[in-house]
């Protein structure tokens, strides 16, 4: 079968590559319809997670139909319409039980990498890397999904192939974080990052009943996504003090939801943006952290920040008596997708979560080293490139 590979010099290339085939009895295969660039490839791409092997596949957002099952498969069957999950989860461990499905202690077989990193392993994710399993990506014509029954989802019938691409991680990474943050109904949730991620941080927020969502970031036509298709407020951080407006905004409080939806690549003017990436460049630090920092010390006290942004390892000059001293709640995750793909489905199924205006690029599998460079670069107004196999 044809998939988009990573070459080992951050690039994508499209190659010839051996079928998947069933390993194991909860495996099932599924034809891809439709898979389509992350934040997080980006990542990977620029070398900040060294954990590749020429060769691999690249790719954790798909959907498409199930074409083979195994025979512990009890859910799922044959010609299902199914979206896919991103992280890997056996459904059954300590872990699962407990609604934490990117934490699967059976999803990563591979835990030695990120044990050393982080203590502790979490779950296995798509084409992303030996650190999360190693597990061939979604980009490709085939995919075997591990866990069949747990990790793929059957899409409704009203619901378009390219809305339910996303309920595979953009949606239910948004979803996460504006859940899990504890937003309630009468908040003010502030969401750094305009990408897929963040629009949908902000879209579950309102859903959530959030008053009053306001979205950052600097390029003019992800803000216009935002107002457009998510109905949220903007902040253009390239011309606005973002604190001053912030508090300006909420009556001097600050937000009472803090949402970081940008990671280790943020962006920053000025001196700090500077120290950063001097500091990222020479490997003094793994992360550039500009948006964490700034969303601490925004927060209002009390509040609560979620970073949805991923982060390999060690920061500088992290605010942590800020985050002491106004008695903030903390939290992060990669995404417990599982737990909150069925009701994604159903605010798409009913057409109060859209998602089709991410899909800015369509194209077939062969362009995707094109479709990379256009995510990469923003180019056209690139928010997300999808592969057609
Ligand atoms: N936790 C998870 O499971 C999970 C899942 C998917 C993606 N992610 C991560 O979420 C992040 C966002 O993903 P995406 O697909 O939306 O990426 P993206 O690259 O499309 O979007 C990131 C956005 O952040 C903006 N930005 C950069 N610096 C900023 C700053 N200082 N303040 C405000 N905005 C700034 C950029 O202009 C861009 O629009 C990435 O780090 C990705 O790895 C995490
Ligand atoms: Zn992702
Ligand atoms: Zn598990």
């Amino acid at each position: 079968m044809r998939a988009a590979t990573w070459t080992g010099v951050n690039e994508v290339s499209v190659e010839t590559v051996p079928d998947p085939t069933l390993l194991n009895d909860h495996d099932i295969i599924v034809k891809v319809r439709k898979t389509t660039s992350c934040g997080s490839d980006l990542h990977l791409l620029g070398g900040y997670i060294p954990f590749m092997r020429a060769g691999d596949v690249l790719g954790h957002e798909f959907m498409g139909d199930v074409v083979e099952v195994g025979k512990g498969v009890r859910e799922r069957k044959v010609g299902d319409r199914v979206v896919v999950n991103s992280f890997i989860a056996c459904g059954t461990c300590w872990y699962c039980k407990q609604e934490l499905y990117s934490l699967c202690d059976n999803g990563n077989p591979n835990p030695g990498i990120t044990e050393g990193l982080w203590g502790q392993s979490p779950g296995g994710c798509f084409g992303y890397s030996h650190a999360v399993g190693g597990f061939a990506g979604s980009h490709a014509e085939y995919v075997r999904v591990p866990y069949g029954d747990v990790g793929a989802f059957v899409v409704p019938e009203e619901v378009s192939d390219l809305r339910a691409l996303f309920a595979s991680d953009a949606v239910s990474t948004g979803w996460m974080g504006a859940e899990l943050a504890g937003t309630k109904p009468g908040d003010t949730v502030a969401v750094w990052g305009a990408g897929g991620v963040g629009q949908m941080a902000a879209r579950a927020s309102m859903l959530l009943g959030a008053e009053r969502v306001l979205v950052i970031d600097r390029l003019p036509e992800r803000l216009a996504q935002v107002r457009e298709h998510v109905g949220a407020e903007v902040i253009d951080y390239s011309t606005t003090d973002v604190m001053a407006e912030l508090r300006e905004l909420t009556g001097g409080r600050g937000p009472d939801v803090c949402i970081e939806a940008v990671g280790m690549e943020a962006h920053s003017p000025g001196v700090h943006g500077a120290y950063d990436q001097v500091k990222q460049q020479l490997r003094l630090q793994t992360d550039r952290p500009s948006a964490v920092r700034e969303a601490i010390m925004a927060c209002r006290k009390g509040g609560s920040l979620f970073v949805l942004g991923v982060f390999a390892a060690a920061v500088d000059k992290f605010p942590l008596g800020a985050m002491m001293n106004k008695g903030l709640t903390v939290r992060g995750a990669q995404v417990h997708g599982q737990r909150f793909t069925p009701r994604i489905l159903e605010h798409m199924a009913r057409g109060e979560l859209t998602t089709e205006h991410l899909a800015t690029h369509v194209m077939p599998l062969e362009q995707a080293p094109k479709g990379y460079q256009m995510f990469k670069d923003k180019e056209d107004g690139c928010v997300r490139a999808v592969f057609e196999p």
